[in-house]
């Protein structure tokens, strides 16, 4: 469906913008470090969105975990080499939205993830700006190869996005949550011309931290126009026994 040359052009993207991403990653590495910290039990920690490692303190929180979990549909050769240097540090593959083998064919029912959610070690849960992009790939696909109008997409996205949150409170864990709320068009001026929820209108849940995120600085998509991703960080549960 396109998820690993997706994957690629986002570690690509970061090579060329490193610069302007450094806030938005540093700021997601500290966040997710301070919520890390403050887990009285440190078990197993699931690290959702970890292909290409960049907005995570992987070597921190592989100190404070015995066991680290990097989830997600594809791992890149850096997620590899971590998993085969570091015994505790292993790595799964997994469809986060429990929908993918039917969206393939079609079928626009969305599933309840369930994943992990059995397993009483799991003490830390990461989502790490993966809740807008769940839905992206497979409303392309759905666009492209089936026949589904404005309403559907949208109802689609919502309902991702919806399943997505839900499952992260599902979780006996400290979870955390990292994604953009909203995508801003600047101008050469640096001037807001257009904004859009990033969420599918779904609101974005009570934050404890934001930032703007310069994801694709004049050049990248486009000479004359920025784009910047409004971000927010938040803590979704802590059990009060982790
Ligand atoms: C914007 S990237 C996240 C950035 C990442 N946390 C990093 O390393 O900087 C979105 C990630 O979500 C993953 N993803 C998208 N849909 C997924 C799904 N259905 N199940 C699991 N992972 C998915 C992609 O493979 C990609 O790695």
């Amino acid at each position: 469906m396109g998820y690993l040359h997706q994957t690629i052009g986002i570690d690509a993207r970061y090579t060329r913008q490193r610069n302007a991403w450094r806030p938005h990653l540093e700021n997601s590495q500290a966040f997710i470090l301070k919520t890390a910290q403050s887990c009285k039990r440190r078990r197993k920690a699931v690290l959702m969105g970890a292909a290409t490692l960049h907005d995570l303190p992987l070597e921190a929180l592989a100190n404070l975990f015995e066991e680290i979990v990097l989830v997600d549909l594809f791992h890149l050769w850096s997620a590899r080499w971590l998993a085969f240097k570091n015994q505790n540090i292993t790595l799964n593959v997994c469809d986060l939205t429990a929908s993918l083998e039917t969206i393939y064919s079609g079928d626009t029912t969305v599933h309840e993830p369930v994943e992990f959610l059995d397993d009483d070690d799991v003490d830390f849960v990461v989502s790490a700006n993966i809740a807008s992009q769940l839905p992206l790939i497979p409303l392309d696909w759905l666009k492209g190869h089936f026949n589904i109008d404005a309403r559907e997409r949208q109802k689609f996205g919502e309902e991702i996005i919806s399943a997505h949150f839900d499952y992260l409170d599902k979780f006996r864990a400290t979870t955390c949550l990292i994604s953009d709320a909203e995508r801003v068009a600047l101008d050469k001026n640096g001037k807001a011309i257009s904004r859009q929820p990033a969420l599918f209108g779904i609101s974005p849940p009570p934050h404890q931290a934001s930032w703007e995120w310069d994801i694709a600085p004049y050049g990248e998509l486009n000479h004359q126009l920025a784009t910047r991703h409004i971000v927010i960080a938040a803590i979704l549960g802590q059990n009060s026994g982790t």
